[in-house]
């Protein structure tokens, strides 16, 4: 099973900083090992340019950071999932936290969203992660469970396991510099493990598990090496190559 190193550019860079970075990450990433692969999720607007310059170098593929759940229609400021695989890509994210708590999307709307990228023939990262108020309300079980059986709702029981990823994105951990500890990360991952074997069986144990929120040089190596872990998804250090390099060479 590869380990999943995945970059969430979220709202920032045009194409000639898309195509520095990655020109420099490719160069500095030289060597990247045998069992790692590389997904770039950039904004929409840079998917043909990341596409472009990620040309041939098999180790390294594309992802839409949303999707609508729809072939095609009257979707104003839409992406449908055949649109995201004619830019080139093989997957998308749903669910992230920011798409949840700042845009308002449901944990039905996510499990919409999942099963049809799935049904589409995308491969799907889906996100899940408590806040800080339900973490001490002792909620965190609960949330994973509610968030993982709804996102997961529609998808076919005999889903290629290496075709899904949970990542699971504490809410208090994204962008804030605070990175869940290793017992936290280590709770947390086998409750989304525990849902994953539930639900798709002997399955459950191949579907990849990855972590996300202030993942760093720093901290790379030491979460990657946790049980359950099978990869990270990174933000605010995915965005420079001499950061985002460091991590996936950990
Ligand atoms: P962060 O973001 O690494 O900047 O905390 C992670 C994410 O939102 O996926």
């Amino acid at each position: 099973m590869k380990k999943m190193m995945a970059a969430n550019w979220k709202m920032y860079k045009n194409r000639f900083e898309a195509r520095m970075m990655l020109q420099d990450l490719l160069y500095l990433a030289k060597g990247l090992p045998e069992d790692r692969e590389v997904v770039i999720f950039p904004p929409f607007t840079l998917l043909g340019t990341v596409s472009e310059e990620l040309q041939g170098v098999s180790v390294y593929s594309l992802g839409g950071q949303d999707v609508y759940p729809a072939a095609e229609g009257a979707f104003t400021g839409e992406i449908a999932p055949g649109m995201l695989q004619d830019c080139g890509c093989a997957w998308v994210l749903t669910g992230h936290s920011e798409r949840r708590h700042i845009l308002g999307e449901s944990d039905e709307f996510v499990g919409k969203k999942t099963a049809f990228s799935l049904e589409s023939g995308l491969g799907v990262v889906l996100c899940v992660g408590e806040t800080l108020e339900q973490r001490e309300a002792g909620e965190l079980s609960a949330v994973l469970a509610r968030q993982m059986l709804s996102g997961l709702a529609s998808v076919a029981v005999d889903l290629a396991p290496a075709r899904l990823c949970i990542a699971y994105e504490p809410v208090w951990a994204i962008g804030t510099g605070k990175v869940a500890g290793p017992k936290e990360i280590l709770e947390a991952h086998a409750e989304v493990r525990k849902c994953l074997e539930e639900k798709f069986l002997d399955n459950g144990n191949k579907i990849r598990i990855l972590y996300g929120g202030s993942v760093k040089p720093e901290n790379a190596a030491e979460i990657l090496q946790l049980d359950n872990v099978n990869g990270v998804l990174v933000g605010g250090a995915s965005l420079q190559a001499e950061t985002f390099s460091q991590i996936i060479l950990s």
